[in-house]
């Protein structure tokens, strides 16, 4: 209702008016529109401090009880990439781990205890090159039928003791004037190689010897044929281009997951400290 019609004097707009506006502000316009602007900033004030309630409560119960997980799972994957890739939020395995997310790395490398003496045999003839019973039953079975399709492969070295390791690490970083960095990007300081676990083979191919631990290794017959046959062997390739550990390229070593001990070897202990 607007003032012209207010001020019409017809009995008729008189009753209307008398009978819209509350008895206790009738003929009484400008303390209408104090009270109503004074009832708007009460209003204003309520919703402002109904706010601030709301909000408090709401930092509370994130701090208290993390009540909303969307937001910190977000945050989490911008801090660890790596937990994007796994619905718990924890990498998948210690090969796809980065360099800086694990506590108990080195130089990118992993901790590994030594397989007991008493589970080792022959690989080779002469015992260079050992594993253990489970693996190389299996690695035997593997370089058969590589052997049936003409492919032979050279194991080179296979369980290796932390001592074996310290030669490979230090002796070899100070022959060539390299940094621990730089060693590492080759080589497991000594308690980190998978060697250790006797679970771990370096190949070669037989008919190829020169490109024996070498990237190139990755052009012959042998390596083509693990690639395409070692999974049913229950071997997988442990440093893989660009691996996120950081180790180079090897695709000459490989490592036996076929069994309870050696699966939870290379993926239960280092994935659960992420
Ligand atoms: N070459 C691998 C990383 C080792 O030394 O165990
Ligand atoms: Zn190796």
């Amino acid at each position: 209702m607007d003032n012209a019609s207010l001020s019409r004097k017809t009995p008729q707009a008189s009753e209307l008016a008398a009978d819209e506006i509350p008895e206790a502000v009738r003929d009484r316009p400008y303390l209408e529109a104090g009270a109503s602007q004074s009832k708007k900033k009460g209003l204003i004030w309520k919703l402002l401090g109904l706010g601030a309630v709301a909000f408090g409560v709401s930092i509370w119960l994130h701090l208290n009880f993390n009540f909303f997980p969307a937001t910190s799972r977000a945050q989490e994957t911008q801090q660890n990439p790596a937990a994007a890739s796994s619905p718990s939020g924890v990498a998948a395995s210690p090969a796809t781990n980065s360099k800086a997310a694990t506590p108990d790395n080195l130089l990118g490398h992993l901790p590994y205890p030594e397989a007991p003496a008493q589970d080792l045999v022959n690989v080779t003839p002469d015992g260079s090159v050992k594993l253990r019973k489970t693996a190389a039953a299996k690695y035997q079975e593997m370089a058969n039928a590589a052997a049936a399709s003409g492919i032979y492969f050279a194991p080179i070295s296979g369980f290796r003791s932390v001592d074996d390791q310290q030669h490979v690490f230090f002796d070899v970083k100070a022959e060539r004037r390299q940094n621990a960095s730089k060693r590492a990007e080759v080589s497991a300081p000594p308690g980190y190689s998978e060697h250790h676990t006797g679970y771990a083979i370096d190949l070669g191919d037989g008919s190829s010897p020169d490109t024996n631990l070498s990237p190139s290794f990755e052009n012959t017959q042998a390596f083509k044929w693990l690639e395409a046959n070692a999974t049913a062997f229950s071997f997988e390739l442990s440093f893989p281009k660009n691996n996120r550990q950081g180790v180079s390229y090897e695709p000459w070593h490989w490592r036996f997951v076929g069994d309870r001990q050696s699966l939870e070897t290379f993926y239960k202990a280092h994935s659960m400290k992420k």
